[in-house]
């Protein structure tokens, strides 16, 4: 299919307002964490007067899902997960989190196929069982793609993300479940981003496959990978396209995260 892909830019535009600022905090935060939560709520109570069609969505480590799901006032703030287990039911897998633990302790999203962790060795078939299990459980799956600085350099990337959903997605899924995130590998914590050309190819090719292979309204994509207050402008004008950003570094100060949302609507 992608020998024959032709790009029609039309393809990138979406049809939707809401804009999705989600955190992926990593292996960051403890308990007095719920400060920067605290702020960011604060912020969007007042902010989504002005900009209702905005959706924060803070992936944390886990032990603090429940903690904070808790602490959270408004129905503002969602919570999400960064990985969950491949098994649906309670058993002998140690160190393992379910989706359903993960439901239950407040998440209503998780991130799945982050390179992070294709990197330590997920394949895309685990990724797929996750998806699967997390999907069952009724979570909101947010499934990173994104190719190498190789891959890039080699011309491969849409080969490369064509792959990466074919290989971890199913038609008989819920599909409405599912965001992807387009993060290049290459791009993430490193301070460099696609071009607006690339960015705009890719966006559109994104949904194009969802169209072609899966034959539904394309899912709403996301861009990650050195998302900050400074190049936000440029995201925001130059690719309106995109239904929202995954961030990480950033997003674990309240400051730079409010600051990315501010920007992003001025
Ligand atoms: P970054 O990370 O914003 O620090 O580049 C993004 C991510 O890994 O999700």
């Amino acid at each position: 299919m992608t020998n024959n892909y032709k790009i029609n830019k039309n393809h990138a535009y979406t049809s939707h307002n809401l804009r999705y600022f989600v955190g992926n905090w990593k292996m960051f935060g403890d308990f007095n964490s719920f400060k920067i939560v605290r702020k960011i709520e604060n912020f969007h109570l007042k902010f989504r007067k002005k900009h209702k069609k905005c959706k924060i969505i803070l992936c944390v480590p886990n032990i603090l899902i429940s903690f904070f799901k808790k602490k959270i006032k408004s129905k503002s703030v969602f919570l999400g997960a960064q990985n969950c287990s491949r098994y649906t039911e309670q058993g002998p897998f140690t160190g393992s989190v379910s989706a359903s633990m993960l439901k239950k302790a407040g998440a209503e999203f998780v991130i799945l196929g982050h390179s992070e962790n294709r990197k330590e060795g997920e394949s895309p078939q685990l990724i797929k069982k996750k998806i699967y299990s997390a999907l069952r459980k009724n979570l909101t799956v947010i499934f990173c793609i994104g190719e190498t600085a190789k891959e890039k350099k080699q011309g491969k990337t849409i080969k490369v993300l064509f792959n990466q959903i074919k290989k971890s997605l199913d038609k008989k899924f819920n599909l409405k479940k599912i965001i992807i995130a387009y993060e290049p590998v290459w791009s993430i914590g490193t301070g460099k981003t696609p071009s607006s050309k690339d960015l705009i190819k890719i966006n559109a090719a994104i949904k194009f496959m969802f169209i072609k292979i899966f034959k539904i309204n394309p899912p709403k994509v996301l861009y990650g990978g050195s998302v900050n207050d400074k190049n936000i402008f440029f995201f925001s004008k130059q690719t309106p396209f995109f239904d929202g950003f995954l961030i990480g570094g950033a997003s674990q100060s309240s400051k730079k995260f409010i600051d990315i949302m501010r920007k992003y609507y001025t």
